[in-house]
Protein backbone atom coordinates (compact mmCIF):
# COMPACT_ATOMS: atom_id res chain seq x y z
CA UNK A 1 0.00 0.00 0.00
CA UNK A 2 1.19 3.10 -0.90
CA UNK A 3 2.70 5.84 1.11
CA UNK A 4 1.57 9.52 0.16
CA UNK A 5 3.68 12.33 0.90
CA UNK A 6 2.93 16.01 0.96
CA UNK A 7 5.20 18.52 1.29
CA UNK A 8 3.48 21.87 0.74
CA UNK A 9 6.68 23.83 0.58
CA UNK A 10 9.07 22.57 -1.43
CA UNK A 11 12.58 23.32 -2.94
CA UNK A 12 15.03 23.40 -5.16
CA UNK A 13 17.92 22.69 -3.09
CA UNK A 14 21.75 23.81 -4.41
CA UNK A 15 24.53 22.83 -2.31
CA UNK A 16 28.19 24.28 -3.45
CA UNK A 17 31.27 23.63 -1.81
CA UNK A 18 33.78 26.94 -0.56
CA UNK A 19 37.51 26.33 -1.43
CA UNK A 20 38.41 29.06 1.31
CA UNK A 21 37.00 30.18 4.63
CA UNK A 22 33.88 32.47 4.05
CA UNK A 23 34.57 36.37 4.13
CA UNK A 24 31.68 38.13 5.05
CA UNK A 25 31.03 41.25 3.28
CA UNK A 26 33.43 40.18 0.42
CA UNK A 27 32.78 38.36 -2.62
CA UNK A 28 33.31 34.07 -2.37
CA UNK A 29 33.38 32.43 -5.37
CA UNK A 30 31.54 28.47 -4.79
CA UNK A 31 32.70 25.48 -6.49
CA UNK A 32 30.91 23.01 -8.64
CA UNK A 33 27.12 23.77 -7.97
CA UNK A 34 25.00 20.29 -7.27
CA UNK A 35 20.91 20.94 -7.62
CA UNK A 36 18.40 18.13 -5.79
CA UNK A 37 14.54 18.40 -5.91
CA UNK A 38 13.65 18.96 -1.70
CA UNK A 39 11.56 19.68 0.86
CA UNK A 40 11.21 16.64 3.66
CA UNK A 41 8.02 15.07 1.93
CA UNK A 42 10.55 14.58 -1.18
CA UNK A 43 12.94 12.82 0.76
CA UNK A 44 11.33 10.60 3.16
CA UNK A 45 9.58 9.40 -0.76
CA UNK A 46 12.91 8.77 -2.20
CA UNK A 47 13.92 6.68 0.86
CA UNK A 48 10.86 4.87 0.36
CA UNK A 49 10.98 4.43 -3.15
CA UNK A 50 14.64 3.24 -2.99
CA UNK A 51 12.95 0.39 -0.45
CA UNK A 52 10.99 -0.59 -3.48
CA UNK A 53 7.73 0.36 -1.99
CA UNK A 54 5.15 2.36 -3.12
CA UNK A 55 5.38 5.98 -2.59
CA UNK A 56 3.84 9.17 -3.92
CA UNK A 57 4.84 12.54 -3.27
CA UNK A 58 2.44 15.54 -3.17
CA UNK A 59 4.17 18.75 -4.47
CA UNK A 60 2.88 22.47 -5.19
CA UNK A 61 5.20 22.88 -8.54
CA UNK A 62 4.44 24.50 -12.12
CA UNK A 63 5.57 21.59 -14.75
CA UNK A 64 7.81 24.47 -16.19
CA UNK A 65 9.49 25.19 -13.01
CA UNK A 66 13.44 23.71 -12.52
CA UNK A 67 12.20 21.81 -9.52
CA UNK A 68 10.07 19.92 -11.61
CA UNK A 69 12.79 18.86 -14.30
CA UNK A 70 14.76 17.75 -10.87
CA UNK A 71 12.43 16.09 -9.19
CA UNK A 72 12.25 13.64 -12.38
CA UNK A 73 15.74 13.29 -12.56
CA UNK A 74 15.73 11.94 -8.88
CA UNK A 75 13.26 9.72 -9.89
CA UNK A 76 10.41 9.93 -6.98
CA UNK A 77 7.06 9.07 -7.70
CA UNK A 78 5.51 12.40 -7.73
CA UNK A 79 2.01 14.13 -8.67
CA UNK A 80 2.95 17.82 -9.51
CA UNK A 81 -0.01 20.50 -8.62
CA UNK A 82 0.38 23.34 -11.45
CA UNK A 83 0.76 26.22 -8.88
CA UNK A 84 1.73 29.54 -11.29
CA UNK A 85 4.94 30.60 -9.30
CA UNK A 86 8.14 29.27 -9.40
CA UNK A 87 9.55 26.93 -6.37
CA UNK A 88 11.97 28.43 -3.56
CA UNK A 89 15.95 27.24 -4.17
CA UNK A 90 17.49 27.34 -0.75
CA UNK A 91 21.57 27.64 -0.93
CA UNK A 92 23.84 25.21 1.26
CA UNK A 93 27.29 25.70 1.57
CA UNK A 94 30.27 23.97 2.63
CA UNK A 95 33.22 25.42 4.42
CA UNK A 96 36.74 24.12 4.13
CA UNK A 97 36.59 22.36 7.51
CA UNK A 98 33.05 20.54 6.51
CA UNK A 99 30.45 22.45 8.51
CA UNK A 100 27.75 23.81 6.20
CA UNK A 101 25.68 27.66 6.17
CA UNK A 102 22.76 27.16 5.01
CA UNK A 103 20.12 29.66 3.26
CA UNK A 104 16.33 29.13 3.31
CA UNK A 105 13.72 31.18 1.19
CA UNK A 106 10.52 31.45 3.08
CA UNK A 107 8.99 30.27 -0.45
CA UNK A 108 5.74 32.10 -2.67
CA UNK A 109 2.25 32.06 -0.52
CA UNK A 110 -0.05 29.29 -1.69
CA UNK A 111 -2.86 30.97 -2.83
CA UNK A 112 -6.97 29.77 -1.95
CA UNK A 113 -7.21 28.33 -5.30
CA UNK A 114 -3.48 26.80 -5.11
CA UNK A 115 -4.42 24.95 -1.50
CA UNK A 116 -7.63 23.83 -3.21
CA UNK A 117 -5.79 22.23 -5.98
CA UNK A 118 -3.38 20.16 -3.31
CA UNK A 119 -6.49 19.30 -1.21
CA UNK A 120 -8.11 17.65 -4.30
CA UNK A 121 -5.38 15.95 -5.63
CA UNK A 122 -4.18 14.61 -2.35
CA UNK A 123 -8.16 13.57 -1.66
CA UNK A 124 -7.96 11.90 -5.09
CA UNK A 125 -5.08 10.05 -4.08
CA UNK A 126 -5.56 9.17 -0.47
CA UNK A 127 -7.79 5.99 -0.85
CA UNK A 128 -5.70 3.00 -0.60
CA UNK A 129 -2.64 4.26 1.11
CA UNK A 130 -1.24 3.45 4.31
CA UNK A 131 0.13 6.31 5.56
CA UNK A 132 0.44 9.89 4.97
CA UNK A 133 3.01 11.74 5.49
CA UNK A 134 2.83 15.77 6.49
CA UNK A 135 6.25 17.31 6.11
CA UNK A 136 7.76 20.22 6.70
CA UNK A 137 7.30 24.32 6.91
CA UNK A 138 3.77 25.52 5.65
CA UNK A 139 4.29 28.33 2.80
CA UNK A 140 3.09 31.93 3.60
CA UNK A 141 -0.86 31.79 3.26
CA UNK A 142 -1.41 28.27 4.15
CA UNK A 143 -3.56 27.85 7.41
CA UNK A 144 -1.44 27.63 10.51
CA UNK A 145 -3.83 24.44 11.08
CA UNK A 146 -3.53 22.85 7.46
CA UNK A 147 -2.08 19.66 9.18
CA UNK A 148 -4.97 18.87 11.19
CA UNK A 149 -7.17 19.40 8.48
CA UNK A 150 -5.41 17.06 5.95
CA UNK A 151 -5.14 14.73 9.28
CA UNK A 152 -8.73 14.64 9.31
CA UNK A 153 -9.77 14.19 5.74
CA UNK A 154 -6.83 11.27 5.85
CA UNK A 155 -8.42 9.72 8.91
CA UNK A 156 -11.91 9.78 7.40
CA UNK A 157 -10.55 7.40 4.26
CA UNK A 158 -8.92 5.23 7.12
CA UNK A 159 -5.35 6.42 6.54
CA UNK A 160 -2.91 7.02 8.86
CA UNK A 161 -1.22 10.24 9.11
CA UNK A 162 2.74 11.07 10.72
CA UNK A 163 3.60 14.70 11.20
CA UNK A 164 7.05 16.21 10.44
CA UNK A 165 6.69 19.26 11.04
CA UNK A 166 8.41 23.06 13.02
CA UNK A 167 6.96 25.94 14.46
CA UNK A 168 3.63 27.69 14.40
CA UNK A 169 2.10 24.20 12.11
CA UNK A 170 3.78 21.90 14.78
CA UNK A 171 2.24 23.92 17.11
CA UNK A 172 -1.40 23.81 16.19
CA UNK A 173 -0.98 19.82 15.42
CA UNK A 174 -0.35 19.80 18.83
CA UNK A 175 -2.47 21.96 20.48
CA UNK A 176 -5.66 19.91 18.28
CA UNK A 177 -4.25 16.26 19.21
CA UNK A 178 -6.90 15.55 21.61
CA UNK A 179 -9.45 15.98 18.81
CA UNK A 180 -7.17 15.09 16.07
CA UNK A 181 -4.36 13.30 16.75
CA UNK A 182 -1.60 12.17 14.40
CA UNK A 183 -0.77 8.13 14.54
CA UNK A 184 3.01 9.14 14.63
CA UNK A 185 4.70 12.89 15.28
CA UNK A 186 8.25 13.05 14.32
CA UNK A 187 10.00 15.67 16.24
CA UNK A 188 13.99 16.25 16.17
CA UNK A 189 15.84 17.92 19.50
CA UNK A 190 15.10 21.35 18.27
CA UNK A 191 11.52 20.80 17.39
CA UNK A 192 11.08 19.09 21.25
CA UNK A 193 12.38 21.36 22.58
CA UNK A 194 10.41 24.45 20.90
CA UNK A 195 7.01 22.45 21.25
CA UNK A 196 7.52 22.12 24.66
CA UNK A 197 9.48 24.66 25.86
CA UNK A 198 12.38 22.50 27.80
CA UNK A 199 16.06 22.46 27.35
CA UNK A 200 16.87 19.26 25.80
CA UNK A 201 19.26 20.04 23.57
CA UNK A 202 22.55 19.74 26.00
CA UNK A 203 21.30 17.23 28.53
CA UNK A 204 20.84 15.22 25.36
CA UNK A 205 24.49 15.88 24.40
CA UNK A 206 25.79 14.92 27.49
CA UNK A 207 23.81 11.77 27.57
CA UNK A 208 21.10 12.95 30.32
CA UNK A 209 17.71 11.89 28.03
CA UNK A 210 15.62 12.41 30.77
CA UNK A 211 14.75 15.74 29.65
CA UNK A 212 13.52 14.76 26.36
CA UNK A 213 11.70 11.33 27.57
CA UNK A 214 10.07 14.31 29.93
CA UNK A 215 9.24 16.15 26.91
CA UNK A 216 7.74 13.40 24.96
CA UNK A 217 5.26 12.25 28.24
CA UNK A 218 3.76 16.08 27.78
CA UNK A 219 3.29 15.35 23.87
CA UNK A 220 1.33 12.17 25.24
CA UNK A 221 -0.39 13.90 27.93
CA UNK A 222 -1.64 16.68 25.33
CA UNK A 223 -3.06 13.70 23.14
CA UNK A 224 -0.42 12.57 20.56
CA UNK A 225 -0.43 8.73 21.00
CA UNK A 226 3.23 7.87 19.60
CA UNK A 227 6.19 10.05 18.99
CA UNK A 228 9.32 9.41 17.42
CA UNK A 229 11.63 11.99 18.81
CA UNK A 230 15.46 11.76 16.95
CA UNK A 231 18.04 12.63 19.03
CA UNK A 232 21.17 12.92 15.73
CA UNK A 233 24.28 10.96 17.02
CA UNK A 234 22.26 9.86 20.24
CA UNK A 235 19.88 8.26 18.27
CA UNK A 236 15.79 7.84 18.76
CA UNK A 237 13.08 7.43 21.42
CA UNK A 238 10.26 5.79 20.75
CA UNK A 239 6.92 6.62 22.83
CA UNK A 240 3.44 4.70 22.56
CA UNK A 241 1.16 3.46 25.20
CA UNK A 242 3.13 0.19 25.14
CA UNK A 243 6.27 1.56 26.66
CA UNK A 244 9.18 4.01 25.93
CA UNK A 245 12.44 2.75 24.06
CA UNK A 246 16.12 4.24 22.89
CA UNK A 247 17.61 3.12 19.83
CA UNK A 248 21.24 4.44 19.94
CA UNK A 249 23.60 3.77 17.07
CA UNK A 250 27.29 2.72 17.43
CA UNK A 251 29.35 5.84 16.45
CA UNK A 252 30.20 6.55 12.87
CA UNK A 253 31.68 9.56 11.08
CA UNK A 254 29.12 11.61 9.52
CA UNK A 255 29.57 12.01 5.82
CA UNK A 256 26.57 14.74 5.37
CA UNK A 257 23.62 15.13 8.24
CA UNK A 258 21.38 16.12 5.76
CA UNK A 259 17.63 14.56 5.05
CA UNK A 260 19.02 12.03 8.22
CA UNK A 261 15.48 12.88 9.92
CA UNK A 262 13.28 12.01 6.89
CA UNK A 263 15.44 8.86 6.26
CA UNK A 264 14.41 8.39 9.73
CA UNK A 265 10.85 9.01 9.31
CA UNK A 266 11.16 6.88 6.06
CA UNK A 267 12.55 3.66 7.76
CA UNK A 268 9.61 3.66 10.40
CA UNK A 269 6.88 4.00 8.24
CA UNK A 270 8.22 1.59 5.74
CA UNK A 271 8.33 -0.77 8.68
CA UNK A 272 4.75 0.52 10.01
CA UNK A 273 2.87 -0.99 6.66
CA UNK A 274 3.99 -4.61 8.17
CA UNK A 275 4.07 -4.01 12.17
CA UNK A 276 3.36 -1.04 15.10
CA UNK A 277 5.76 -3.12 17.16
CA UNK A 278 7.41 -0.25 18.58
CA UNK A 279 11.30 -1.38 19.24
CA UNK A 280 11.10 -2.81 15.29
CA UNK A 281 10.07 0.64 14.28
CA UNK A 282 12.87 2.42 16.65
CA UNK A 283 15.13 -0.15 15.02
CA UNK A 284 14.35 1.15 11.09
CA UNK A 285 14.11 4.31 12.07
CA UNK A 286 17.62 4.62 13.39
CA UNK A 287 18.91 2.09 11.04
CA UNK A 288 17.95 4.57 7.84
CA UNK A 289 18.70 7.64 9.69
CA UNK A 290 22.31 6.68 10.50
CA UNK A 291 22.44 4.97 7.09
CA UNK A 292 21.70 8.48 5.54
CA UNK A 293 24.61 10.48 7.65
CA UNK A 294 27.00 7.85 5.91
CA UNK A 295 25.82 9.02 2.37
CA UNK A 296 26.90 12.61 0.81
CA UNK A 297 24.76 15.25 0.23
CA UNK A 298 21.21 14.07 0.40
CA UNK A 299 21.54 10.61 -0.98
CA UNK A 300 19.09 8.09 0.40
CA UNK A 301 19.96 4.85 1.78
CA UNK A 302 18.81 1.78 0.54
CA UNK A 303 17.42 -1.33 2.71
CA UNK A 304 20.92 -2.69 2.49
CA UNK A 305 22.65 0.34 3.66
CA UNK A 306 19.93 0.42 6.63
CA UNK A 307 20.75 -3.28 7.87
CA UNK A 308 25.00 -2.48 7.74
CA UNK A 309 24.15 -0.18 11.08
CA UNK A 310 24.92 -1.66 14.02
CA UNK A 311 22.42 -0.14 16.68
CA UNK A 312 21.01 -0.99 19.98
CA UNK A 313 17.23 -0.76 21.25
CA UNK A 314 16.73 -0.67 24.77
CA UNK A 315 13.14 -0.41 26.67
CA UNK A 316 13.29 2.47 29.07
CA UNK A 317 9.53 1.90 30.68
N1 LIG B 1 25.94 12.30 13.84
C1 LIG B 1 25.15 11.23 13.72
N2 LIG B 1 25.65 9.98 13.94
C2 LIG B 1 24.87 8.89 13.83
N3 LIG B 1 23.57 8.94 13.49
C3 LIG B 1 23.02 10.14 13.27
C4 LIG B 1 23.77 11.35 13.38
N4 LIG B 1 22.94 12.40 13.09
C5 LIG B 1 21.73 11.85 12.83
N5 LIG B 1 21.77 10.51 12.93
C6 LIG B 1 20.69 9.54 12.70
O1 LIG B 1 19.63 10.16 11.99
C7 LIG B 1 18.44 10.21 12.77
C8 LIG B 1 17.76 11.55 12.58
O2 LIG B 1 18.67 12.56 12.94
P1 LIG B 1 18.26 13.98 13.55
O3 LIG B 1 17.66 13.80 14.89
O4 LIG B 1 19.48 14.83 13.45
O5 LIG B 1 17.13 14.40 12.52
P2 LIG B 1 16.68 15.84 11.99
O6 LIG B 1 17.29 16.92 12.82
O7 LIG B 1 15.21 15.80 11.88
O8 LIG B 1 17.31 15.83 10.57
P3 LIG B 1 16.79 16.63 9.26
O9 LIG B 1 17.83 17.67 9.04
O10 LIG B 1 16.75 15.60 8.20
O11 LIG B 1 15.44 17.20 9.56
C9 LIG B 1 18.88 9.93 14.20
O12 LIG B 1 17.85 9.31 14.91
C10 LIG B 1 20.08 9.04 13.99
O13 LIG B 1 19.67 7.71 13.76
MG1 LIG C 1 13.68 16.58 10.73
Amino acid sequence: MVIITFTANPSLDRSAPLARDLRVARLNRLGQVYRLASGKGVNVSAAVHAAGHPTLAIVPVDTSDPLAEALRRRGVPSRMVPVGHRARTNLSITHPDGSTTRFIEPGEPLTPENQTALVSTLLASLPGASWLALCGSLPPGAPVDWYVKLTEMAHSVGVRVAVDADGPALDAVISHAHATPPDLLSPNVAELQKATGRSIRKAVKAGDLQPAIDAVQELHNRGVPRVLATLGPQGALLSCEDGLWHAEPDPVQPVSVMGAGDAALAGCLLISTRTQDPALCLDRAVAYGTATVLKPGSEVPTPADADAISLTVRKLA
